[in-house]
């Protein structure tokens, strides 16, 4: 008969291929779903087999683990449940700060009962003390992001002059103090621990307050690659492989995403760290004043359509605040019924998180072919009649290929002016996010429908209706 041990590893193997199929299958909107459930059995079995796997004490405190499962998993669901889309960035971060806190949680007690006698390999305590470190930093970190994204604190509040150097002499004494506490060995004592504790929760926090509010999910995916870290160091403490492989998994997804984040922005993770983006563009201001722009009215736009074979609509983060998803996809309805061919492109940051307009237009049930990604928008452009642009802004902003002298110099972005028209539809001829003048706005080809984007997309089908 097959021994206890094995079969336990057994099960922690076949959970952990299933996160792997699992998260393969994230790739496509097709398999997401699918994928999602693959990746929660995997976990599952995760904690089956830690639940009956035989520990060296033989002490599996069976009370404590499945009350605080339940308690844990019906916070989770409910809040899962209650959570609106335009807030899934903040519950990111929520849930991303508890796995960092759970990792300094262990990583105290492990420290206890190293000081209460308990033998620890070297490694053993620097790993350890990374999980300890690197957790508080994410905790902390992600609590703040937290409370910065949902307009509970505002930047201003948290940030002051010299902030930077500050954070670097903070993290210099985190590191010194978390170095003496592993050079102490056994004389080490959990006073000191707590001191190494605290100054990570506080460089968390630190950390994250001079980064602009609006940059918080490229932090959060960074915070979520710290969490992963933490978790792998975590595991190493246990030789738990689930919970190193599941925390190498995070640790990598984050870091991927964070530098992918940067690229489509084309900045520096270094400048998003530091802060301050955006606002200070003064050349570029004076390059678009005394011109002129084109207005139409829903009508006029709604005549175009109409009569046009080729449409793509460009969303931004202004359809996501209007919430003009759903009016949206009904006037795609009305305008494809009358043979109309309507597309959208999605360019990898609009919006304000990965993935965020996919996932609004997916709300509204937009037919996953009509998405098309940046590349393939770009080669569809110049055989397009109309681009309507829906409360975005940098990301169809000329001046990145034009302007040497632009913030957003050198970032890919959908390149609208290649298409026969444009039409912008925001509420006013304010930046957006990278806080620079659009010189899109008062190109010939352009024409602006200011107003709400939802007010605007309804009064347009219901022009179309009539037609
Ligand atoms: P933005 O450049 O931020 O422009 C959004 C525009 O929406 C604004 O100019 C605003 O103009 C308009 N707007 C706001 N409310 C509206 C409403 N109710 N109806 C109609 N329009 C409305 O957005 P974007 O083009 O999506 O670009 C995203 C930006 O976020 C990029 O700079 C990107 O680098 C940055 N960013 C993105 C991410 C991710 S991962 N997506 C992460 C960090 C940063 P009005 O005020 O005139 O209406």
């Amino acid at each position: 008969m097959m021994a206890f041990d094995t079969i336990v590893n057994l099960i922690y193997l076949i959970g952990t291929l299933l996160i792997v199929l699992g998260l393969r299958k994230l790739g496509s909107p097709d398999t997401a779903r699918r994928g999602n459930i693959e990746a929660g059995i995997g976990m599952g079995l995760g904690i089956l087999a830690a639940l009956i796997a035989r520990l060296p004490d033989g002490d599996n405190n069976y009370g404590w683990i499945v009350g605080g499962a339940l308690v844990g998993s019906t916070i989770g669901w409910v809040a899962a449940r209650k959570v609106k889309m335009t807030a899934m960035p903040q519950m990111v971060s929520i849930f991303n700060g508890f796995g960092g806190a759970t990792a300094v949680l262990l990583a105290m007690v492990e420290l206890k009962h190293y000081y209460d006698g308990k033998p620890m390999a070297g490694t053993g305590l620097v790993v350890t003390l990374a999980a300890l470190i690197i957790g508080g930093v994410s905790f902390t970190g992600s609590m703040l992001a937290y409370l910065k994204l949902d307009g509970k604190v505002k930047d201003k509040n948290v940030t002051f002059k010299g902030q930077n150097t500050v954070n670097l002499v903070l993290l210099l004494i985190m590191l010194a103090a978390a170095v003496y506490l592993y050079m102490q060995g056994t004389r080490g004592s959990m006073a000191l621990a707590l001191v190494v504790m605290l100054l990570s929760l506080v460089y968390g926090f630190s950390f994250v307050a001079p980064i602009g509010g609006a940059d918080m999910p490229v932090v959060i995916s960074l915070l979520n690659s710290f969490t992963g870290l933490s978790a792998a160091s975590a595991g190493l403490i246990y030789g738990n492989l689930a919970m190193i492989v599941g925390g190498i998994f995070v640790g990598a997804a984050g870091t991927i995403l964070t530098v992918q984040m940067c690229n489509a922005m084309n900045r520096s993770l270094f400048n998003v760290i530091l802060g301050g983006f955006g606002g200070g563009a003064a050349s570029a201001a004076g390059a678009t004043e005394g011109q002129t722009v084109r207005q139409i009215g829903p009508t006029d736009l709604a005549i175009q359509l109409y009569y046009s074979n080729s449409v793509i609509f460009v969303p931004g983060y202004g359809l996501a605040v209007a919430q003009a998803q759903k009016a949206l996809k009904e006037l795609d309805d009305l305008l494809s019924e009358n043979g109309v061919d309507v597309k959208y492109a999605i360019h990898p940051v609009a919006g304000r998180m990965p993935g965020h307009m996919n996932v609004l237009l997916a709300e509204a049930d937009v037919p996953y072919p009509k998405l098309l990604d940046l590349d393939e928008a770009n080669a569809a452009f110049p055989n397009t009649d109309v681009v309507v642009i829906v409360g975005a802004n940098d990301v169809v902003n000329p001046a990145a290929k034009d302007d040497p002298s632009s913030p957003i110099y050198g970032m890919p972005i959908l390149d609208v002016l290649a298409a026969k028209n444009t039409v912008v539809i925001k509420r006013s001829l304010s930046p957006g996010y990278a806080g620079i003048p659009n010189p899109l706005f008062y190109h010939p080809k352009n024409a602006m429908l200011f107003g709400d984007a939802k007010a605007m997309i309804t009064e347009v089908a219901a022009e179309v209706k009539n037609l």
